[in-house]
């Protein structure tokens, strides 16, 4: 069985990639600051951006393959904390990169939409981004580091959603919660995504993985909406009151660091290269909440000590 090795495992993507590939591949997990218990597969807690850490762990583990989700993810925690978003965010995948570069290990390696300003939409591999934040600028950086020194690797640009160990990480979560709880909360119209579904995400990473494709790629929803009708849609899946979800401006929203607007981005190249049809947004909030009906994220939460 081929070895997986995914950091971030305590993460939103991690855990949710670890459990769905448990079945077809020998999985050890990296956590940091949480502590897991219960956890159906091996797990290690390591600061990957202490020196020497990634180079003892890849020797340790010797795994086939490293899907890098290790990040400092939130955005307004990067605008406080530049250097550590820079360590985590840059440094460390260059070194990851390296490191599976020098062992002949394939790398997957998660960075963001938020590379693009979003004043068009619409971006392909081919755009030059141009971040607004600390988060999506050190992300970027960690891009060129990761491409620099393992040009194999595939790095996929992300937005999704799904069940998360705290119950708070995703965008969907925040709309179930306060819905459900018959709380009113802001949607924001001018804010355009196209979210994917977790445990989708995840199938098309593993895709990549298994491939001999390298470089960029755009990995979200073929459908663009606002966070609004995102909104809209998961409290009507969900059966929950859509009249409590207030549309604002992002401007209104009072959030520390600068969100770009149109942050749909073009899927074309991904579509070509694994000949896939991505499933769309109603699908993916569909199977979101088959995972509630089947216990996935009472769970999980479980694993968290
Ligand atoms: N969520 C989204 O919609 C979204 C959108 C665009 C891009 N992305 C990208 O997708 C990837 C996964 O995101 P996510 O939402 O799953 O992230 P997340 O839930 O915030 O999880 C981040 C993970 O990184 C780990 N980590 C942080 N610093 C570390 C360090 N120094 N050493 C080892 N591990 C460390 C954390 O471990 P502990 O929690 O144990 O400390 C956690 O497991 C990231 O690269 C992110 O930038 C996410």
């Amino acid at each position: 069985m081929k070895r997986l090795l995914v950091t971030g495992a305590s993460g939103l993507l991690g855990i949710n990639l670890a459990l769905r590939e448990l079945a077809h591949r020998e999985v050890t997990g990296i956590i940091n600051s949480h502590a897991l218990s219960g956890i159906p597969f091996p797990v290690e807690a390591l600061d990957l951006t202490l020196p020497g850490r990634i180079e003892h762990v890849l020797a340790d583990k010797k795994p086939d393959v490293v899907i890098n989700c290790a990040a400092l993810a939130n955005i307004d925690d990067c605008e406080k904390e530049p250097a550590k978003a820079l360590l985590t965010n840059s440094t460390m995948p260059g070194w990851m990169a390296q490191e599976c570069h020098k062992r002949g290990i394939r790398l997957v390696h998660l960075s963001t939409d938020a590379v693009f300003d979003g004043l068009q939409g619409g971006y392909r591999e081919t755009d030059t981004p141009h971040p607004l934040s600390v988060y999506a600028q050190t992300k970027l950086d960690g891009e060129k580091a990761v491409l620099d020194a393992c040009p194999d690797a595939v790095i996929a640009r992300v937005n999704f959603y799904g069940w998360s160990l705290s119950g708070k990480r995703s965008l969907a979560e925040f709309f179930y919660n306060n819905l459900s709880a018959g709380k009113q909360v802001n949607g924001f119209t001018d804010v355009l995504f196209c979210p994917l579904f977790v445990d989708h995400l995840a199938d098309v990473l593993m895709r990549l993985a298994d491939s001999d494709h390298s470089g960029l790629f755009h990995v979200v929803s073929p459908v663009a909406l606002s966070k609004y009708d995102f909104g809209c849609r998961i409290a009507r899946v969900f059966k929950l009151d859509d009249r409590l979800i207030k549309p604002v401006s992002v401007e209104d929203g009072g959030l520390l660091a600068r969100r770009s607007p149109n942050l749909t981005l073009n899927t074309d190249k991904l579509r070509k290269a694994l000949q896939l049809v991505l499933p769309g947004v109603d699908e993916g909030i569909q199977a979101f909440a088959g995972q509630l009906a089947n216990g996935h994220p009472q769970r999980i939460r479980k694993f968290l000590v």
